[in-house]
């Protein structure tokens, strides 16, 4: 249906612009958490370089502490007045991140390089909810946009005898393998208001991590302005952004990730093609079919008891006559892919293989679809919704998120009792 010829990467500041939600201007003043440098010897501050064993990152991220990709996440429990964090010089201007203590509503602030920022006070709302009073309370903070990452330099911990914590990993790890479409482009909080979040996050006590950039073909191919495709990426340290461009080049020096010092998946989602489906790209059916049978080798190869899903393109809706009709593409040859591993057979729910097929047609109707062509938050809530209880029938995985809140400003609701 070649929809998505929007999809254009982007190298300049978004941040100075406008955000329009529904063509209302959506508020970005958030609160401004920036505070003066902390020096080594002021007095009551406790500091723990990127590498403190206390920091656990989650997603992608360097040896120089710089994040990447969809969502990465710094977590840490304390014991202690005041959390402040220094960010290094290469994190991105201005870019918003998430963050909160325990199972508090997230909160969202705007950092930039080479600077401060207070996170937590006795004021922060929460704080004294802890009990007993002196008990760990856990931080944790989300880059908020795929293009955009933050460099760790430092965190301050305030008060007497401050102290972080090493929060232990959950046993069970995701991961998710995408485009645009996973990364959260044109949502309204992007990566956190993705599906990809609303699964991952949204099932709990699961670590994840999202290999996903707007744009990006699955064949190794240059796709609007990506360089590379996600059977090369995917084994990369970084994404295919500006930021990743400058920093390594292109190249020998694109370090790659090293699978064996992190957790195997579990489960490993892939949601990939819409870009090679483009009239933009021309990838043929061919070469699509070929990279997603390499794609699931390297993964299988160092993720041996990894069960994968593969997620059916949904393509875009067009008008038809007075109704409407959903698109789809490359819908044969994703099947050729699953039935390639599994003797012929699709593998929809369950079945033998470690490939399996996630069927979305029908999940989601035209106006889950903006005029950007990407899911609105209702159409990224479905489904994640959708892919949640599926991965709960198929391999027995419990929702364990039941309560804090996982999707972001959300909460719309109808106050008007007597209409
Ligand atoms: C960041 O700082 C380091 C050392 O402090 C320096 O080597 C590097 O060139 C700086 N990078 C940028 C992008 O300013
Ligand atoms: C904060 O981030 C949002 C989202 O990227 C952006 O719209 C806003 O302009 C940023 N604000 C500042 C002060 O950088
Ligand atoms: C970082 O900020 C400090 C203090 O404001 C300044 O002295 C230093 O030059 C800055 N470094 C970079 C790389 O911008
Ligand atoms: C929490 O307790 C501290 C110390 O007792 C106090 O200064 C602060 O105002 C309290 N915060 C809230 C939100 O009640
Ligand atoms: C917390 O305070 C209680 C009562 O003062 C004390 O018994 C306990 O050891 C403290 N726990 C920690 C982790 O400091
Ligand atoms: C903990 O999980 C993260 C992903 O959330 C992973 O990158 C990291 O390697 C894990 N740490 C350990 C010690 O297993
Ligand atoms: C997209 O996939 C469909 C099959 O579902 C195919 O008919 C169409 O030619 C493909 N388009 C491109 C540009 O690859
Ligand atoms: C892709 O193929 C279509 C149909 O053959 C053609 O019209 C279009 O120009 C091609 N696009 C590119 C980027 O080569
Ligand atoms: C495919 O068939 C072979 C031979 O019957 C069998 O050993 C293998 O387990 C089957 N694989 C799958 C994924 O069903
Ligand atoms: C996917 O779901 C649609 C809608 O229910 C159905 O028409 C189609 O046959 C399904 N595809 C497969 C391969 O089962």
């Amino acid at each position: 249906m070649g929809l998505f010829r929007f999809m254009l990467l982007t190298f300049v500041a978004l941040t100075s612009a406008t955000i329009l939600q529904n063509g209302q201007i959506r508020p970005t003043n958030y609160p401004d958490t920036a505070i003066a440098a902390i020096s080594a010897s002021e007095l009551g501050w406790r500091a723990y370089s990127p590498d403190a064993r206390e920091l656990s990152y989650k997603g992608r991220w360097d040896h120089q502490y710089i994040s990447w990709w969809s969502a990465p996440g710094l977590k840490f429990g304390f014991q202690a007045q005041q959390i402040a964090i220094s960010f290094g010089n290469y994190t991105s201007d201005g870019v918003l991140l998430a963050y909160r203590i325990d199972g508090q509503d997230w909160q969202l602030t705007n950092v930039t390089a080479n600077s401060t920022h207070l996170f937590i006070t006795p004021e922060t709302t929460g704080y004294n909810l802890t009990q007993p009073a002196n008990a760990t309370q856990t931080f944790e903070l989300r880059v908020t946009n795929w293009a955009y990452g933050v460099q760790i330099q430092c965190v301050h911990a305030y008060g007497p005898e401050a102290r972080l914590v090493h929060i232990p990993n959950y046993t069970r790890t995701i991961e998710l393998i995408g485009d645009s479409l996973s990364a959260g482009q044109y949502a309204t909080l992007e990566g956190i208001s993705s599906y990809s979040w609303g699964l991952l996050y949204g099932l709990g006590n699961a670590e994840f991590s999202i290999t996903a950039y707007p744009g990006i073909c699955l064949h190794d191919s240059r796709c609007y302005g990506n360089l590379h495709g996600q059977t090369y990426q995917w084994l990369k340290i970084p994404d295919t952004s500006g930021r990743a461009l400058e920093i390594y080049g292109d190249g020998p020096g694109i370090p790659s990730w090293d699978f064996a010092a992190h957790p195997a998946a579990d489960i490993t989602i892939i949601n990939i093609g819409t870009n090679d489906n483009n009239t933009a790209n021309n990838i043929t059916a061919s070469e699509y079919h070929d990279s997603y049978i390499q794609l699931i080798n390297e993964i299988h190869a160092r993720w041996p008891a990894s069960q994968i899903i593969v997620i059916s393109l949904w393509g875009g809706f067009g008008q038809v006559g007075n109704t409407w009709v959903q698109g789809g593409g490359f819908v044969d040859t994703i099947q050729d892919v699953v039935r390639y591993f599994n003797n012929g057979s699709l593998n929809e729910r369950g079945g033998q293989g470690f490939v399996h097929y996630f069927n979305t047609t029908g999940i989601l109707e035209h106006n889950d679809i903006g005029p950007l062509y990407h899911p609105t938050d209702v159409g990224h809530v479905k489904l994640a919704s959708h892919l949640m209880q599926y991965i709960r029938l198929t391999f027995g995985w419990l929702l364990e998120q039941s309560g804090p809140e996982v999707q972001h400003e959300t909460l719309y609701w109808n106050d008007e009792a007597d209409y």
